[in-house]
């Protein structure tokens, strides 16, 4: 089942790796440099830790059950317009998530995993305007 290939996954990353957080981040501000000065209040990595933490959910979420997935991506696409984050680099949030992870993976992305991580990345293309 798809939500148990995510599922598995983060949780592989999380052995080899521990949190993702820092390599997630590094991967955003090398493609989108503008957005570090948007979290230069965050000292502590707090509030990326609370984003990131946050997005997998809604991952989890969308490849599960859509309870409440999509409402909130619409949700933080208004609120982040707000904090300077424009629509279509919000969205690229997503793809940066799952590189960083495909590398981190090593030969646990397996094409089922490839595939699991590519359907939730679609699903977001194609559900949400950028
Ligand atoms: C490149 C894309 C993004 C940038 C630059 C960005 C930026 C930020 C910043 C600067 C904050 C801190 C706001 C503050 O503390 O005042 C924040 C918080 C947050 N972001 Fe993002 N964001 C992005 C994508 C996303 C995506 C895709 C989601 C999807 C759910 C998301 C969900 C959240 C949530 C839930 C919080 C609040 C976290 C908390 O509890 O502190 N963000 N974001």
């Amino acid at each position: 089942m798809t939500q148990d290939l995510i599922s598995e996954s983060l949780e592989r990353v999380a052995e080899r790796h521990g949190d993702p957080a820092k390599a997630v981040y590094a991967r955003l501000f090398s493609q989108q440099p503008e957005m570090e000065a948007l979290f230069v209040g965050d000292k502590d990595g707090l509030s990326r830790g609370n984003m990131l933490a946050n997005v997998f959910e809604v991952i989890l979420d969308l490849a599960g059950p859509r309870s409440y997935g999509l409402n909130m991506v619409r949700a933080e696409i208004t609120n982040h317009d707000q904090l300077g984050v424009p629509g279509a680099v919000f969205m690229s949030f997503f793809p940066v998530v799952v590189e960083t992870l495909k590398e981190l993976s090593g030969d646990d992305w397996t094409p089922e995993v490839a595939a699991a991580w590519a359907g939730v990345l679609d699903d977001l293309a194609s559900l949400v305007p950028a």
